[in-house]
């Protein structure tokens, strides 16, 4: 009995690091659509309505600024509408399945321009650095591609123009749409991050956005 109840309160408390300390599998699921339940998007809140969750989209939709949403159950019901550059791996997972986040279609569409070489002004990634160098930003994919574990980048004028290189499998979906054209992100040739992929590990695969620290 004592034994069943250590366990027990042992898959408790690992349970509750699982949600508060989180992201074992915090995966969220979009289901082909631009809004989730049980999610959430930190900060950039703009304003906010005492309205029904399925009016909250359009109400962004119809404010200013407005890019993306949360909506949660607080005070009978409150849409916060959020503004600035955003993409669905900013959501972070909540164990709250009243919850509801998501992105104007608009904004999903109006996407990166991203050209041949997998590069893209006005984007970047959200975490997993390995580490930066201060260079020029048409030499920043160049030495992503010249560093061991390193499968996508972002440069930004920090320090007079700093590359960001990062680990990990990203596809296109992954960058967040900043609309600022001086930064550039990108992602080194796809067959080569295959074959890096096996020897990264700075956060794992189970990690997403919400987990990490971020730098
Ligand atoms: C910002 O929005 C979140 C929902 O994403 C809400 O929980 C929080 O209270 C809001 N913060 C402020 C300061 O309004
Ligand atoms: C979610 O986790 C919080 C603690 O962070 C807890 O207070 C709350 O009851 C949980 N909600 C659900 C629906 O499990
Ligand atoms: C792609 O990279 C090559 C080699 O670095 C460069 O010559 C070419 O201009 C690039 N293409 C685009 C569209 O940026
Ligand atoms: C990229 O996005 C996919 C799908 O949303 C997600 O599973 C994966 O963890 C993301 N990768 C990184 C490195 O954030
Ligand atoms: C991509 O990487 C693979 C494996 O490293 C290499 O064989 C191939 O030539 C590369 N393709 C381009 C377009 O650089």
């Amino acid at each position: 009995m004592i034994d069943i109840l250590s366990t027990w309160s042992l898959v408790k408390l690992m349970l509750v690091n699982i949600l508060i300390l989180g992201c074992v599998r915090c995966d969220i699921n979009w289901n082909g659509n631009n809004w989730a339940l049980a999610c959430d998007f930190f900060d950039n809140n703009l304003s906010n309505a005492r309205i029904a969750s399925n009016l909250c989209s359009e109400r962004c939709a119809q404010t200013s600024e407005c890019t993306h949403y949360t909506w949660t159950k607080y005070s009978d019901g409150t849409c916060w509408m959020k503004y600035g550059g955003v993409s669905k791996s900013d959501a972070v997972y909540t164990n709250d399945t009243t919850m509801i986040c998501g992105i104007l279609d608009t904004v999903i569409q109006s996407g990166i321009q991203w050209n041949a070489n997998n590069s893209a002004f006005g984007c970047y990634f959200r975490g997993n650095d390995m580490s930066n160098v201060l260079i020029a930003s048409n030499l920043c994919a160049g030495q992503c591609a010249q560093t061991s574990g390193c499968s996508h980048f972002v440069w930004t004028t920090y320090m007079g123009g700093t590359c960001w290189m990062k680990s990990g499998v990203v596809s296109e979906s992954n960058a967040t749409h900043t609309g600022e054209p001086s930064m550039l992100c990108g992602i080194i040739n796809a067959s080569s991050i295959a074959a890096v992929a096996g020897t990264t590990t700075s956060f794992g695969d189970s990690c997403t956005p919400g987990c990490g620290v971020e730098g």
